[in-house]
């Protein structure tokens, strides 16, 4: 561990009282001057960190900051968790991690991406200290190409059901896996599959999630469509409890894929059942109601000729 990590952990594990850089010193035998310099440091790194004259440096209660221990605390599951600054993409971090042959529910997460991705090429707005962007590597054995939409729906209700348990939110999910509150889109998510060419099966999924906890000031394209689980600075809850949540969630549903459950939670949670809707038909736009969601996941949608169609995949807008 480095001194600023040594740090962090201690005023982590006495959250809410004040250490002083004296003690921080002799516990770590260096200098108070050092102690001054790491704290400063952690400081432009995005900690929050209260330093008070004669009392010392404390993370307060409510500190937004991200944390390995904290959330390793909530965790159910024994995961490794990789937790960075900043970084240009979890999801690419992800995909380069593979080389080191990560465990099954390896997680990175980062406190900002200067390159979030989003799908079909778009760009996801993935500022410093207020978003949760982690990416998930899964290993799911013998998983065929078909059944990785099955964990895109599944990944949906594990977050939609994080965000509603720890945030005490009513979420919607638009098909197929954006997450909706107030109307607004408050979570994006982006599956890549590593397939084995010759034998068509999923070796690797990096699962990306990005999160706007508390996002606000979206760039201008953005702000009518864009929304945040909280709108205020200061939270009731912090983003690592709501991403131990999300991990614990997501790990008990992976191993309940088959489970008729999951696609009734789906339903229900459906933002778009009822609603017009404009689908895509060979890039030519089309209008249509959506009538339900089927058992596999698929979108089922009358169109104006009073046409039933199946939608697979796609984007569909409203
Ligand atoms: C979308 O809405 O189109 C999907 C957005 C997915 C964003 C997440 S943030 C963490 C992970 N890393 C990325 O670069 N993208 C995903």
């Amino acid at each position: 561990m480095t001194t600023k990590e040594k740090i962090i952990s201690m005023l982590e594990e006495n959250k809410g009282s004040y250490l002083s850089g004296e003690d921080i010193g002799i516990q770590l035998n260096i200098s108070r001057a050092a102690v001054s310099k790491a704290i400063k440091e952690l400081k432009n790194n995005g900690y929050t960190i209260d330093s008070v004259n004669r009392k010392g440096h404390c993370i307060p209660h409510k500190s937004n900051t991200l944390s390995l221990i904290e959330i390793k605390k909530n965790l159910k599951y024994n995961n490794d968790i990789i937790l960075k600054d900043s970084v240009f993409s979890t999801n690419s971090e992800g995909k380069n991690y593979l080389v080191n042959n990560p465990e099954h529910g390896t997680v990175i997460i980062a406190n900002e991406q200067t390159n979030g991705r989003g799908r079909k090429g778009r760009s996801f707005f993935s500022p410093k200290n207020t978003g949760i962007y982690m990416s998930i590597i899964l290993k799911p054995k013998t998983l065929l190409l078909e059944n990785s939409f099955k964990i895109t729906i599944a990944t949906a209700v594990a977050v939609s059901n994080a965000i509603d348990e720890i945030c005490n939110k009513d979420t919607q999910i638009k098909w197929v896996n954006d997450i909706f509150l107030n109307n607004k889109k408050i979570c994006g998510i982006l599956t890549e599959a590593i397939t084995d060419f010759e034998s068509g099966s999923i070796e690797n999924i990096v699962l990306g999630i990005g999160v706007n906890f508390n996002t606000l000031n979206f760039p201008e394209d953005l702000s009518h469509t864009a929304g945040s689980i909280f709108l205020e600075d200061i939270t009731p809850i912090n983003r690592n409890q709501l991403i131990s949540k999300i991990i614990n969630n997501l790990m008990d549903i992976i191993e309940n894929l088959d489970d008729s459950e999951i696609i009734k939670i789906y339903r229900n949670k459906s933002f778009l059942i009822g609603k017009d809707i404009i689908y895509y038909e060979k890039n030519s736009p089309i209008q249509g109601i959506v009538v339900d969601i089927d058992d596999n996941g698929h979108l089922i949608v009358q169109d104006s000729n009073k046409i039933i169609k199946i939608l697979k995949s796609g984007e569909v807008n409203f």
